[in-house]
């Protein structure tokens, strides 16, 4: 068993680990507002964001909705303490593997990169659909790490294998869950509303660089604590983004949202 997302690579304590989280924000938000504007997102809705990082999404919902609420959860939220003060916006210290919420009290759930670090995450999405009024919106976003196996570039290839393995093992995670998410929903009981699939790009440029940039390096401080010799992968993946004329297709970002049914489906 993994020891668990705290003790792992990418653990709050981390140095950079802030800056890390801004720039996964920075890269993903734009997909996060669009899907939450298509699914249809009351202004009076009750939000629950799961896992909220630094904060980034339970601004936003609270924006989308200007006469509802936020509830910003995570382990850990010294990210987004600062949301505290902010009249519609709650900041929980919260396990969304372990502590729950009473039945019906959400009409929206939103989580994002935080379900592909979960031991499992189809337990979780059934707390998520106790909690969820029925009509109410859920939405999940993960990545897939598929397209790192037909990278033409060695060095990434390896760099996002080796990451994908560090992360597996020093915290639990599946950075492939994406490829899964909508079957995990519909399982779940949720009726399917939609999904989409962004490419996310290595160095082009975009805002995704500075995402892998931090995350190669974080990856590779912490094989270095453990005196691993992967360190040599992860810094020649580093290097790889900021070569002229290099770009990879790293990640898709997938989301996937659906309903709680109005009525009990069986
Ligand atoms: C990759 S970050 C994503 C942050 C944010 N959702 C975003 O996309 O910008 C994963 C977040 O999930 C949180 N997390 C991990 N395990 C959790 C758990 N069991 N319950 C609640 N949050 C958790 C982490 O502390 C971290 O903030």
């Amino acid at each position: 068993m993994a020891p668990g997302y705290k003790a792992g690579a990418f653990g709050h304590q981390r140095t950079g680990e802030q800056g890390r989280l801004r720039a996964l924000e920075d890269l993903w938000d734009p997909f996060t507002e669009h899907y939450l504007r298509q699914a249809g997102v009351p202004t009076t809705a009750r939000c629950l964001e799961v896992g909220a990082g630094s904060g980034s999404v339970a601004r936003m919902l609270a924006r989308i909705c200007p006469s509802g609420d936020v509830t910003a959860t995570d382990i850990d939220t010294r990210f987004f303490e600062e949301l505290a003060a902010e009249e519609r916006i709650t900041v929980l210290c919260h396990d969304v593997t372990q502590d729950g919420f009473p039945a019906d009290s959400f009409e929206v759930i939103h989580a994002r990169m935080v379900l592909c670090h979960l031991a499992d995450p189809a337990q979780v999405l059934a707390a998520m659909a106790e909690w969820l009024r029925p009509g109410g919106l859920l939405l999940v976003e993960d990545l897939d790490l598929g397209p790192a196996d037909a990278s033409p570039h060695p060095v990434m290839r390896q760099g996002l294998h080796v990451a994908e393995r560090t992360l597996g093992v020093s915290q639990g995670s599946d950075l492939r869950l994406g490829r899964r998410l909508q079957a995990l929903v519909t399982d779940g009981g949720f009726t399917l509303g939609g999904m989409g699939v962004q490419p996310v790009m290595i160095g082009d440029g975009g805002p995704a660089d500075e995402f892998w940039r931090l995350s190669f390096a974080q990856l590779r401080d912490f094989q270095a604590r453990n005196s691993s010799p992967l360190t040599g992968e992860l810094d020649a993946a580093l290097s790889m983004i900021d070569h002229p004329g290099f770009t990879d297709l790293g990640m898709h970002a997938v989301s996937v949202w659906g309903r709680k049914p109005v009525q009990p489906t069986g």
